[in-house]
């Protein structure tokens, strides 16, 4: 991927209330891997709205990050674009793939899928608007009666795109089922620009299989990396070097839960860090002994000291 000057073939997906600026915080501290934002609406930080703008404002962070834009409207996008990049994205991806109703009902997210003139006039103006690189990322296509990702990546393509995601599934599946690689496949052969795969990645051998199966440019990885940020690094070696790193030991999950916590308090203040918090700390101890009864006691914590010493002493618990 060095033609579109990113350090590795492996992405990061974007997740709304996920891929936050901790998150990437944690991501760039193991290496290996891009990194991207939550999905930001073009409205939204038009209206210099605080939560999208914070979403979309990566300037004081030391890697680089790409911003992902979510709307329906082309004159939106290029002042969004020209917001973004001043607020220090790498590049552009333009998210023409979220199920999500209060999204598709907005015409945006996958709904775009549907209407492949107003998808083309977003995508122009977002390459105009600005240098940065312009990437869409979309499903297989809307239901099993309409997969059109074949003729949608060319039209991407044709529009200015510099690089395509692609989730293998419809927006009707939403997260079920199991993704069609098969489609991937199929975009990939018929564009010259890089083609990205992504559906159901949850180790470094699946993500090779998909490389050959495929024969995309690149992988990005989702819900496999929810309490695993070490994927990301560990698919990145395995597909570069061939080298197999280990899965972290429960020491290493105590201390990367710790981090993330104390990342997620610094950046969002203790009320609503320690909130946001929970979802990551159910996913980092889901494998571990007890797990449940410990979530549901850290569930009633609301403050970063009684969230510390639970932890310790569930984790001396496991470990003794
Ligand atoms: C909680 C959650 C939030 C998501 N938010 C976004 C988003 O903001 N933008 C986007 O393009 N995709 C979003 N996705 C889709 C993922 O980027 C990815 O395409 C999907 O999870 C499939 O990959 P996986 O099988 O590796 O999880 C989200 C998925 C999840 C589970």
């Amino acid at each position: 991927m060095s033609f579109l000057n990113f350090d590795s073939c492996v992405f990061m997906a974007p997740m709304a209330g996920i891929t936050d600026a901790p998150w990437r915080k944690i991501l760039s501290s193991l290496g290996g891997g891009n990194l991207i934002s939550e999905m930001a609406a073009v409205n939204a930080i038009q209206r210099q709205n605080p939560k999208s703008y914070q979403i979309a404002n990566v300037k004081d962070e030391s890697y680089p990050v790409v911003v992902q834009l979510v709307g329906n409207d082309a004159e939106l996008f290029s002042e969004a674009v020209k917001l973004v990049a001043d607020l220090g994205a790498k590049s552009i991806d333009i998210n023409m793939g979220c199920p999500v109703k209060k999204i598709v009902n907005n015409n945006s997210g996958s709904a775009l899928m549907k209407d492949m003139v107003l998808a083309s006039q977003i995508i122009e103006a977002a390459v105009k608007a600005s240098k940065l690189k312009v990437s869409v990322k979309f499903r297989k296509g809307w239901d099993n009666e309409h997969v059109n990702a074949v003729p949608f990546a060319k039209m991407c393509e044709e529009s200015g795109a510099a690089y395509l995601t692609v989730h293998g599934r419809t927006r009707s599946q939403g997260y079920s089922g199991k993704a069609d690689w098969d489609i991937i496949k199929q975009v990939k052969e018929n564009v010259k620009i890089p083609v990205i795969g992504n559906g159901d990645i949850d180790s470094p051998q699946k993500a090779k299989e998909m490389m050959l199966q495929s024969g995309v440019d690149g992988v990005m990885i989702g819900r496999a990396m929810l309490g695993n940020p070490w994927l990301l690094n560990r698919v990145h070696c395995f597909l570069q070097n061939g080298v197999e790193t280990a899965s972290p030991t429960v020491a290493g999950i105590k201390k990367m839960l710790l981090k993330h916590l104390h990342l997620l308090v610094d950046y969002y203040g203790e009320k609503a860090g320690m909130a946001i918090s929970r979802k990551h700390v159910g996913w980092y101890v889901k494998s571990l002994y007890e797990a449940k009864k410990f979530r549901e006691q850290y569930n009633k914590i609301n403050s970063l000291a009684d969230a510390e010493e639970v932890i310790e002493k569930y984790f001396t618990e496991i470990e003794s």
